[in-house]
């Protein structure tokens, strides 16, 4: 029986050059911006003076912000809150990859609701924000279309969540041209974030045929150009722009499941890049479900896969390719800590019980333990059976 909603709100603008478009958007939306950056790249590359110039021409007063970290703690929306209140902002554009959108949406939220962040976290749901401008650098993230904005609780040493429809960009700007700043390492990272992104909400228990075309499609791009894009190619980066961008709306639409709610903690605890982390349970999360559901048999043959298992072996093989380290092992986080980890778990339930099929504890515990031996012993234990 088929039953679903689908709600994808926000203009969507694509196309080398789109970035000058930035003004023109957000003076649709008010007169005066708050621009939130990372620290560095966007001055460095040229790209911060072009971004205020082309809001400034479009008759906006402009202010920046441009202290957002990795994995943005919420201290650092605070204080963007704070400065965007202070100016009397109307708009926030957000321009970076994933940290920097997802702050900008939040501080979007925190200057109109008010209070700390840690007062609108999940399971709150955001029904106010000002209106956000979106231009991501990376191609991973999907940000630019969804209605997440995941934070750093610092003290906690947590992965935290803001969600609501509120925070869903009113528009997203992807321009092609500023991926040719992406070092081939970030390419490799974003493009496992996106291609995570893809297999888990085709995994997902609130997946739909109509969120399945955007996963699918993704996940078919992104497992025929991440290797040209790691390498260099401008077209295949493009790709992953676009394929980034319909992960986006497939996590959107049916959210992220397992490989998520398990690599939060690498992150969160150990700082390894997000895609990384995703990229590391990736492989195991996917035989894991194999084992429970057909649904990993299903995507593989919609993915022009013989099975399952051939499907897995591709991943793989591209996580070698782009050089994605082997294991949990070899990122340096000890073994000792997988009680930890279990334990951590819980707090990542959103997660992990969206997905077709909720692990035990145990179960949890043996991905995780098949994530430290690594890839290759995986690969080999599956041929065996
Ligand atoms: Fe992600």
């Amino acid at each position: 029986m088929l039953s679903f909603t689908f709600e994808q709100s926000g203009r969507i603008v694509f196309g080398r050059g789109s970035l000058g478009e930035v003004g023109r958007a957000a003076v649709s939306h008010g007169t005066r911006a708050l621009l939130v950056t990372g620290r560095s790249f966007a001055a460095s590359s040229g790209f911060l003076s072009k971004l205020v110039a082309s809001i400034r021409e479009a008759g906006l007063e402009v202010h920046v912000f441009s202290e957002v970290e990795p994995n943005p703690s919420l201290r650092t929306v605070e204080r963007g809150a704070r400065l965007a209140a202070s100016k009397g902002v109307d708009v926030v554009v957000g321009f970076g990859g994933g940290s920097a959108l997802d702050a900008a949406k939040a501080i979007a939220a925190l200057v109109k609701l008010g209070g700390s962040p840690s007062d609108h976290l999940y399971p709150k749901s955001v029904e106010a924000a000002l209106p956000v401008i979106a231009a991501p650098t990376t191609t991973g993230t999907g940000s630019e279309v969804t209605r997440y904005s995941v934070l750093t609780d610092a003290d906690a040493g947590r992965k935290v969540v803001m969600q609501g429809p509120a925070l869903v960009p009113k528009v997203a700007i992807l321009d092609p041209d500023v991926t040719d700043y992406m070092p081939g390492r970030l390419v490799a990272g974003t493009g496992f974030d996106a291609l995570s992104h893809a297999l888990e909400a085709f995994l997902s228990r609130r997946a739909s045929p109509l969120s399945d075309l955007f996963a699918v499609e993704a996940a078919r791009l992104i497992l025929g150009n991440l290797a040209k894009a790691v390498r260099g190619s401008r077209e295949a980066r493009e790709v992953m722009l676009y394929a980034s961008m319909l992960a986006g709306v497939a996590i959107n639409q049916a959210g992220s499941t397992l490989v998520h709610g398990l690599g939060y903690y690498l992150t969160a605890r150990h700082e390894v890049h997000h895609g990384v982390a995703n990229a590391l349970l990736l492989p195991h999360v996917l035989a894991f479900y194999a084992q429970r559901t057909d649904r990993v048999d299903r995507l593989a043959e919609r993915l022009g896969f013989r099975d399952w298992v051939e499907l897995v072996a591709r991943v793989c093989e591209l996580a070698d390719e782009v050089g994605i380290p082997e294991s949990v092992a070899s990122v340096g986080v000890p073994e000792s800590e997988i009680d930890e980890m279990v334990r951590e778990a819980a707090f990542y339930r959103r997660n992990i019980e969206n997905g077709v099929v909720v692990p035990s504890e145990e179960e949890i515990r043996a991905v995780y333990a098949s994530a430290f031996r690594g890839r290759r012993e995986l690969l080999r234990s599956l041929r065996r059976s």
